[in-house]
């Protein structure tokens, strides 16, 4: 029974539009997945809202219901999907580009692949080198860019006959850019948009744009993007979820299900190298040096902080860290990613593990998109503003509110994401305390 205060959450009625982006590997992986469960001949298999149960109550009350019946999130029947790519194709000619899904099941899924065709996008050769398009919009600077895009989001919407929107960014990832005076204020970044100041990357006139229109926002790739003070304080006035940064999949996503567990048992890390073999276009932009640092800060970051070496300097100081990513086009997107860490035990002796995984990327990122969708839509009906910290269990690098350090041990971030939930039902919160049963 719930004992707290519930939260008033607005019901998911009417369309929920998803606006994507990018029509690459992962957008239109997850929009041929949403349609082929739709039909009935898949399961939304990797997608917590939709498999995911969660405990409610004691051990011995047997209440475990579905988190979609638990949460009034939206129904995959209500979702419309719209998109900005600068490539002209439709996402049925994009996801057979992309080579993810095989030719068979995107011909039964033709007919509503074919109806989404791209918008024009914002793009800026300078932040994604590799790549050049003629699906682009072209204006007088950023910031008439950012007004076509909020008069264009508002007809989509009036269009599609939405009640809600959601923005994810799936496109390339950007170089990398570090804070600069011009993100502070609102001002400043309005200011420097009019000015085609350099420091304001595409990714950020989209978010700028979302959070006008009042849509909350979320980043799937390492960008700085809505990772800057003019835009947290946007998000935050316009009363607006943001939350990123870049998908957890892949490598990432078993590290942080390994460093939790041998800094558990007490073992100690003298090294880990990390390397990926990966030939989709993720891979060739990542293959440009200027994309690759910004990845490769965003991968770098999650053992620091799991491990805590200035807690457990005897077990984790100075461990070394390596990843890379090679560009090798063979592979497609059944990217291949190699672990070898070097950890050591009692009395210090050395031990290895190796972990070959032969993962499909964006296999792994589309459930991710569909639960951000939701959960996203889920928080702007709840009344939850600003930095959606309960969603890190879906980002390699997640954002938090200024001058906290994230958390990314996914099983706490998973606790996080659950209890949020049961805060927002007034259900009691888990904390595993158990004593009651032996009372
Ligand atoms: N697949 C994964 O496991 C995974 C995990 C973490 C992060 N990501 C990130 O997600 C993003 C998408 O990955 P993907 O495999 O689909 O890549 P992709 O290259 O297949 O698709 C990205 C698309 O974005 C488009 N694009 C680039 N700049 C754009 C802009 N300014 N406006 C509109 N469209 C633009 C490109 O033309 C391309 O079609 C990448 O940044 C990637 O690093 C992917």
């Amino acid at each position: 029974m719930p004992v707290a205060k519930q939260t008033e959450i607005k019901p998911a009625e009417g369309k929920l539009g998803v606006l994507l982006v990018g029509l690459g590997a992962v957008s239109t992986t997850f929009i041929a997945g949403v349609e082929a469960i739709k039909k009935g001949f898949a399961q939304p298999i990797g997608s917590l809202t939709q498999m995911g149960t969660i405990r409610l109550g004691k051990r011995t009350d047997n209440r475990v219901p579905l988190i979609k019946d638990f949460v009034p999130l939206a129904q995959l029947k209500d979702l419309v999907f719209g998109a900005w790519d600068i490539f002209p194709e439709s996402a049925y000619d994009a996801a057979l580009n992309a080579g993810v899904l095989e030719k068979e099941l995107l011909g039964q899924l033709k007919e509503p692949l074919r109806k989404i065709r791209p918008m024009k996008a914002v793009f800026d050769q300078t932040y994604v080198k590799r790549l050049s398009g003629t699906n682009v919009k072209t204006g007088k600077n950023k910031f008439e860019l950012a007004q076509q895009l909020i008069d264009e989001i508002a007809e989509w919407k009036r269009k599609n006959k939405c009640a809600r929107l959601v923005m994810i960014w799936a496109a390339s990832t950007e170089i990398f850019l570090k804070q600069h005076a011009v993100h502070k204020t609102l001002d400043s970044f309005e200011q420097a948009m009019r000015d085609n100041h350099k420091a304001i990357a595409p990714s950020m006139i989209y978010a700028y744009a979302a959070l006008k229109s009042g849509i909350p926002f979320a980043n799937g790739a390492p960008n700085l993007t809505v990772d800057i003070p003019a835009l947290m304080t946007l998000a935050d006035k316009n009363k607006l979820g943001i939350c990123g940064k870049d998908f957890k999949t892949g490598q990432t996503l078993m590290k942080t299900i390994i460093a939790p567990g041998l800094k558990a048992r007490m073992l100690g890390l003298h090294g880990w190298y990390s390397t990926n073999i990966l030939g989709n276009r993720d891979g060739e932009v990542l293959d440009d040096p200027d994309s690759f640092k910004t990845k490769e800060e965003s991968k770098l970051s999650v053992l620091e902080y799991i491990l805590q070496p200035e807690v457990y300097p005897t077990l984790y100081k100075d461990f070394s860290h390596v990843v890379r990513i090679n560009y090798y086009p063979p592979r497609g997107d059944n990217k291949e990613g190699w672990d070898n860490i070097d950890i050591f035990g009692w009395l210090g002796y050395k031990m290895q593990i190796k972990i070959d995984f032969l993962c499909r990327d964006s296999i792994l990122a589309a459930p991710i998109v569909l639960d951000l969708a939701l959960f996203l839509d889920l928080a702007q009906r709840a009344g939850m503003k600003g930095v959606q910290e309960w969603l890190s269990f879906y980002f390699k690098s997640p954002q938090t509110a200024p001058g906290l350090y994230p958390e990314h041990d996914i099983f706490i971030q998973l606790m996080k994401l659950k209890n949020t939930l049961r805060h927002l039902r007034g259900e009691d919160l888990i904390t595993h305390l158990g004593l009651e049963y032996y009372d």
